[in-house]
């Protein structure tokens, strides 16, 4: 008999979750909120898994659903093949999380911090390594209330380490990072999943989509809008590349009608730091057609650029906003 396949390392079916409303004696009822509406996935092991979204769109609740911490309201969730309610303490060894906000005693060293979390695992991964893993070598002895903002958020993925974990979940790991601390976080997502891990991220930069994920799924009022490889995802978008596009003082000055009535415009969308975004499959053509219609309009020239088209584009395309507007 063959062996049995080993199963997806997580498994979410139907999954769903509805926070109640308030019903405060002293605020007015607030009406239940749907965060999570009905998502099904599958993610393999030895992947790189991207939850992306704007604010609001669910992606923690669902993370913090596959990592036990929340009940679903409906819907199933296996995690390593293993179901949430069974033996537990065993379940959450195998897996790291580092939580969006993390809280840290500030007077503890790093290293005191990371012994103390290393206690809580038989087989934990050796202190030097675990420093190594974050880069935070030198600043062992520094208490935890004195580390910069990266620094921190590695410390946390560091605690998500110790256990040696099968799969890592992280939750917006470089949101409000620096680009350099961004880098380092991204490498040290690399360096867990050259050792074998699998990692759930969430995020609402595309760029660290595009970089570390081998499949996303973009996700929107807690409903899955597409799933697939950042390159699938952008290779279905048509056109394939951006005009994008700034008027002087005013963008709202063109209307988006004006635009994809251009011949080598396909859409047209404004955002909310006034710059239009043309989604265009001959750019040098459109660049000269839009030039031609602030021509027309007498409108001035602030910004013209042509690039490919990336995931903020699909993203765009799917839902008419921008991750950034939240
Ligand atoms: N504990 C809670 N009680 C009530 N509503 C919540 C709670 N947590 C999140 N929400 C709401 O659920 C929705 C999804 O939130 P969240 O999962 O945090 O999204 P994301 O992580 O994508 O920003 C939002 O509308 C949010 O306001
Ligand atoms: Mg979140």
């Amino acid at each position: 008999m063959n062996p049995e396949p080993s199963p997806p390392a997580v498994l979410c079916r139907g999954l769903r979750k509805v926070y109640d409303g308030g019903h405060g004696i002293f605020r007015k009822p607030s009406p239940s909120v749907v965060a999570v509406d009905g998502l099904d996935l599958e993610i393999q092991r030895g992947e790189c898994f991207g939850l992306l979204g704007p604010n609001g769109s669910g992606k923690t609740t669902t993370v913090e659903m596959i990592e036990g911490l929340l009940a679903p309201t409906a819907g199933e969730v296996e995690l390593l093949g293993r179901r949430w309610g069974g033996d537990d303490a065993k379940l959450r060894e195998r897996m790291g999380v580092a939580l969006q906000e993390t809280y840290l005693p500030e007077k503890l060293t790093v290293a005191e911090l990371l012994t103390l979390f290393r206690s809580f695992y038989p087989k934990p991964r050796p202190l030097a390594a675990l420093l190594a893993d974050v880069e935070l070598e030198e600043k062992q002895s520094a208490w935890v209330g004195k580390l910069s903002g990266g620094q921190r958020q590695r410390l946390a993925i560091a605690c998500a380490l110790v256990g040696e974990p099968e799969i890592l979940f992280l939750d917006e790991p470089t949101t409000g990072l620096d680009p350099q601390c961004r880098r380092q976080v991204w490498g040290l997502v690399a360096s867990y999943r050259a050792r074998g891990g699998t990692v759930v991220l969430t995020t609402h930069y595309m760029e660290e989509a595009e970089r570390l994920c081998d499949r996303v799924a973009i996700v929107d009022h807690g409903k899955l809008v597409r799933l697939g490889t950042p390159a699938e995802l952008i290779a279905a978008l048509p056109g394939g590349h951006v005009v994008e596009l700034e008027v002087e003082r005013n963008g709202a000055a063109l209307a988006a009608e004006e635009l994809r009535a251009l011949r080598s415009v396909g859409e047209a969308h404004l955002s909310a730091e006034g710059v239009w975004s043309l989604a265009v499959s001959e750019p040098e053509r459109a660049a000269a057609e839009a030039l031609a219609l602030l021509e027309r309009k007498g409108l001035g020239l602030a910004r013209l650029g042509t690039r490919k088209a990336s995931l903020e584009d699909v993203f765009v395309a799917l839902t008419g906003r921008h991750l950034r507007d939240g």
